[in-house]
């Protein structure tokens, strides 16, 4: 299937100068979701994975249905101050400013295989984030796992150290 076609570039959003990759045509869209989960799906399904880990809010929506289907448990992570038990913190860079990410302290167990699925990697800050979180509670990330990747803003080459796939480059 071409899943590229499924995705809806809209031009100047949210900023000048940025075409937005809108995945929302490919959800609606019952037969182009279900072969893009199973693709990731196929991907992971040899990997011994425990817990798969989305960041808030377009991971969850790639991320639970991946978990279902390999029957992991799936771990949010999200946006500061919405989780309410104790939360490990990863506080990074942005072009102007930070941004921080939470997951809940007991999320993930020493020695549990994790794998992280997302819809999109642009420069990979919220992908090397995310997996320095599951990394200080003791996970081991197997896979990273992503709908789209723009190829351009080179963030693969963060991610270097990890088994990566995209389904969608640009
Ligand atoms: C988008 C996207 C990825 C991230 C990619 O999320 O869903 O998680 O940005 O960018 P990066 O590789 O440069 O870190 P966003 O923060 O817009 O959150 P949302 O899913 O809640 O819209």
């Amino acid at each position: 299937m071409d899943l590229k076609s499924k995705i809806r570039e809209i031009d100047n959003f949210p900023k000048e100068g940025i075409s937005f990759k809108d995945i929302t045509t490919l959800l609606k869209d019952g037969e182009a979701f279900k072969y893009a989960i199973d693709k990731i799906v196929d991907d992971l399904k040899d990997k011994n994975v425990d817990i798969i880990v989305g960041p808030e809010a377009r991971g969850f929506l790639m991320g639970t249905p991946v978990a279902y289907a390999l029957k992991a448990g799936f771990v949010p992570v999200r946006k500061p101050g919405k989780l309410p038990g104790e939360t490990s913190k990863y506080e990074y860079d942005l072009e102007y400013g930070t941004d921080c990410l939470e997951i809940h302290k007991d999320a993930i167990l020493k020695g549990q295989r994790v794998a992280i699925v997302d819809d999109l990697l642009a420069t990979g800050g919220t992908i090397e984030a995310t997996a320095k979180l599951i990394e200080s509670l003791g996970g081991e990330v197997v896979a990273i796992e992503f709908l789209i990747e723009l190829e351009f803003l080179n963030g693969k080459e963060r991610l270097r150290d990890y088994h990566v796939n995209s389904l969608i480059k640009y």
